[in-house]
C-alpha cells in the first residue's frame, strides 16, 4: 500500500511530481496494486485532446462490483458497506453487510437479465435514496448494463427528457418517496413521463411508501416478487476499460442537458485512490456523504469510492431539518461518523439555526469534514470549522465536476494546511492551468483567470451520449489543447488555487447546476411571457438564486403580476423540478440586446447583484434606454 495513503506534505509534492513526470507508471502501479483485473491492460493511456480522445488502460477486463464487492468478501464479509438511516428517525438503521451486499446486488442483476437488460442497454433510475438505489446500480453494472440515474426531485418532463436522450428501455423507480415530512408520488412522475417515452419496455417498482398508484399491464412490475424467485448468483459481466459504466445529465449554458459518459477502468482507479486519499480513510471508519446519488458526488462518494476501497458509507434518505435541524448531527452522533461530506447550502442553513442544535450531540467521532458543490464563503467555513469540526478536523474543500467523475483539487487532511475559501493544492495527477481570455495559460503564483486542465486523468468524461460533437465543441474548443471547466480561478502566492466561480452562464443554486436555457424556455412557455432572461445573485443560504427579468407580450396584461409570478414558477416545477423555482421576477418592457440581438447578461446580472455603479459601455446596446427602466425597478 505504498502510494496509497498519502501521509505528510512533502510526500504529497514527491507523489505529484512523480504523478506529473510520469503520468502512466504512476497511474500503473497504483492500478496494479489496488484492483482486480480478469486481464491486465495493453497500454496505461492514449490521448488527444483535439479529436478529443482519452482512452485509459485499453485492453484491460474487469467489472467494477468485483472490485467494490466481490474481493471484500472473504475479508469483509460480515463489515457494513452501505448503512442506511431512514428518513423518519423511528425507523431502524439497516446495516447492509458487503456479504449482503452481494446477495442482493446479484439478485436484481438476474431480475434485469430476466426482464430483457442485456449488456450496453440503458436503464433509468429514478429512486429515491433508499438502498434500492445503490443496489440498481450495482445491478446495471454487474451485467454491463449502462445505468443512467436521474435525481427523484426532476419533474416528469426533465425524467422524459433523459430517458429519450439515452434510449433508456426500463425505469427502476418506487411508488413514493419520503422527504421529511412530505410523501412524494413517484410512480405518478414516471407515468406522466412514459407518455412520452416511446422505448421504454418495462419499469420495476419498489415498494418503499405503500402509497396507492396505479400499475400498468404488461409493462409495471413490483420488484419484490421478482427478487424474490431470483438466484443470488450472478456472474459478472467482464467490461473492457473503456466500456460505459453509466451515463448522467448536468446542465450546460445552452440547450438540453449533456448526457456525460464515464467508463469504466479509469473512473474507478481514479475515484477508488482519491476517495481514500482525500478523506483520508481507514479500515473500520464510518464515512458519510450527506448529497443525493441523484448526482456525481453520490455516484462516486456514496457508491464507487467507497464501496471499492471496502468502506462502511451511510446513506440517508433524509433532509437536515427534518424532524429537526439537528438531524445531521445527531446520525453523526449515533453512528459515530469520522468523515463527514456536504454542501456550504447545507452548512449555511444549519448554521443559521445557531450552535446550540449542534452542541447537544456529541460529534467527537468526527476526524474530516467535507465540502463540495459551490464556492464555500468564509463564514460558512468558520462556523463549520468551529461548531461541526471543533477546530481539530480539517476542512477539505473539493472542487470538481460532473465532468471530471472525481475531486481535482482539495487539500489532503492533515497533509496541506486549509485556508479558508482556496480548494488549495491539484490532488495527485491533476494538472490544472490558469489561462486569460487570449488562452495563454498563466504562469508562476498570483495570477487570476480560467480554469483549466492541460493533462488527462483516468475518471474524466470520455464524451457527451451520441454528441460528440458537442462534448468538443464545450470541452475542448475553447482553449487549445485544454479541457476548459468553466469555471474562474485565481492561484495565490504560494500556489494555492481558489475557485472564483462560473464564467459561463450555467448557475449554481444550492449546489445544484442549473443551465439557463431550460429555465427561460420553460417561463417562454407561458402564453403571456414574450421573452426572458435569468441571471444568478447572492443569497444568504442558497448561495446563488434566480433572478428572472421577463418581457409580456402585451405590456398592460391584466392580470396581477402576483399571479403571473406563481404560474411562472408553477411552470418551472413542472418543467424541471422545484430546485429551480425563481426567487425574483422582474418584469419589464425590454432587455438589453446587443446589435446582433443577443441577450447582455451581463448587465441584467450587475443590476440583480446591486452592482450598478460600472456597468460597462451600454451605449454600443441595440435598445440602451431599457437599462435604466430595469435598474429603477429592479427587485
Ligand atoms: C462548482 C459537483 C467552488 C463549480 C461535484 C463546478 C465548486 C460545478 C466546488 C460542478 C468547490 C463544485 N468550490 N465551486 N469546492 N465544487 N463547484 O457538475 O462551478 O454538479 O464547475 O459537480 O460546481 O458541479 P457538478
Amino acid at each position: 500500500m505504498s502510494n496509497y495513503h498519502i501521509k505528510h506534505l512533502e510526500e504529497y509534492y514527491q507523489i505529484y511530481r512523480k504523478s506529473i513526470r510520469e503520468p502512466e507508471n504512476f497511474w500503473e502501479e497504483v492500478a496494479e496494486e489496488h484492483f482486480l483485473w480478469r486481464k491486465k491492460w495493453d497500454k496505461v493511456l492514449s490521448w488527444d485532446f483535439a479529436k478529443p480522445e482519452i482512452k485509459w488502460f485499453e485492453g484491460a477486463k474487469l467489472n467494477i462490483t468485483e472490485n467494490c464487492i466481490d474481493r471484500h468478501l472473504v475479508t469483509r464479509g460480515e463489515k457494513t458497506a452501505i448503512l442506511f438511516e431512514p428518513n423518519n428517525p423511528d425507523e431502524p438503521a439497516q446495516h447492509i453487510t458487503y456479504q449482503q451486499l452481494f446477495e442482493r446486488v446479484n439478485k436484481m442483476a438476474n431480475v434485469l437479465k430476466s426482464q430483457g437488460i442485456k449488456k450496453g442497454d440503458r436503464v433509468c433510475i429514478y429512486v429515491p435514496m433508499i438502498p434500492e438505489l445503490a443496489i440498481a446500480i450495482l445491478a446495471c453494472a454487474r451485467i454491463g448494463a449502462i445505468h443512467s440515474v436521474v435525481f427523484a426531485g426532476f419533474s416528469a418532463t426533465a425524467l422524459l427528457t433523459r430517458i429519450n436522450d439515452s434510449d433508456c428501455k426500463m425505469v427502476i423507480t418506487s411508488d413514493g418517496s419520503y422527504r421529511g415530512a412530505k410523501t412524494i408520488d413517484l410512480k405518478g412522475i414516471v407515468d406522466e413521463a412514459l407518455e412520452s417515452c416511446p422505448g421504454i419496455e418495462k419499469v420495476l417498482v419498489v415498494k418503499r411508501t405503500g402509497g396507492n398508484i396505479t400499475m400498468k399491464e404488461g409493462r409495471d412490475m413490483w420488484l419484490q416478487p421478482l427478487l424474490d424467485e431470483a438466484s443470488k448468483q450472478c456472474p459478472a459481466e467482464i467490461m473492457d476499460a473503456e466500456d460505459p459504466l453509466f451515463i448522467l445529465y448536468t446542465s450546460g449554458s445552452t440547450g438540453q442537458p449533456k448526457g456525460m459518459v464515464h467508463t469504466t477502468a479509469g473512473y474507478m482507479v481514479y475515484t477508488a485512490y482519491s476517495f481514500k486519499n482525500a478523506f483520508q480513510y481507514r479500515e473500520n471508519d464510518v464515512y458519510w456523504c450527506t448529497a443525493d446519488i441523484g448526482w456525481i458526488t453520490g455516484h462516486s462518494y456514496i457508491i464507487y469510492g467507497p464501496l471499492a476501497n471496502g468502506a462502511t458509507t451511510v446513506l440517508f434518505e433524509g433532509v437536515p431539518s427534518y424532524p429537526d435541524f439537528g438531524r445531521f448531527w445527531e446520525i453523526i452522533d449515533k453512528h459515530k461518523v469520522n468523515q463527514f461530506y456536504t454542501a456550504p447550502t447545507a452548512i449555511r442553513a444549519l448554521a443559521k439555526q445557531g450552535s446550540e442544535m449542534v452542541e447537544k450531540f456529541d460529534l467527537s467521532s468526527i476526524k474530516v469534514l467535507g465540502s463540495v458543490g459551490e464556492p464555500i464563503n468564509e463564514e460558512a467555513w468558520h462556523w463549520y470549522n468551529d461548531n461541526v469540526g471543533k477546530k481539530k478536523s480539517p476542512i477539505i474543500d473539493t472542487w470538481w465536476q460532473t465532468e471530471t467523475g472525481a475531486i481535482m483539487i482539495t487539500p489532503i487532511p492533515f497533509v496541506t494546511p486549509t485556508k479558508p475559501t482556496y480548494a488549495t493544492l491539484p490532488f495527485i495527477g491533476v494538472q490544472p492551468a490558469i489561462v486569460n481570455e487570449a488562452g495563454e495559460e498563466l504562469k508562476g503564483n498570483q495570477v487570476e483567470g480560467r480554469l483549466c486542465i492541460k493533462f488527462p486523468w483516468p475518471s474524466m468524461a470520455r464524451t457527451i451520449w451520441r454528441n460528440h460533437k458537442r462534448y468538443k465543441e464545450t470541452y475542448f474548443s475553447t482553449y487549445k489543447n485544454m479541457y476548459f471547466t468553466g469555471d474562474g480561478a485565481l492561484r495565490d502566492e504560494v500556489g494555492y488555487y481558489r475557485i472564483t466561480g462560473r464564467v459561463d452562464d450555467v448557475i449554481i443554486v444550492s449546489g445544484h447546476n442549473l443551465g439557463t436555457a431550460p429555465i427561460e424556455d420553460a417561463i417562454n412557455e407561458h402564453p403571456a411571457v414574450a421573452e426572458s432572461a435569468i441571471v444568478g445573485f447572492p443569497h444568504d443560504i442558497k448561495g446563488t438564486a434566480l433572478y428572472a427579468f421577463v418581457t409580456l407580450k402585451d405590456a398592460g396584461e391584466s392580470r396581477i403580476h402576483e399571479n403571473l409570478r406563481k404560474e411562472i414558477n408553477q411552470l418551472i416545477t413542472e418543467r424541471i423540478g422545484p430546485i429551480a423555482k425563481l426567487d425574483k421576477i422582474q418584469f419589464t418592457a425590454g432587455l438589453p440586446k446587443t446589435r446582433s440581438g443577443k441577450i447582455m447578461r451581463r448587465i441584467l446580472r450587475k443590476i440583480a447583484e446591486k452592482d450598478t455603479s460600472n456597468l460597462g459601455d451600454i451605449s454600443t446596446l441595440l435598445n440602451p434606454e431599457c437599462v435604466k427602466e430595469i435598474m429603477d425597478e429592479a427587485l
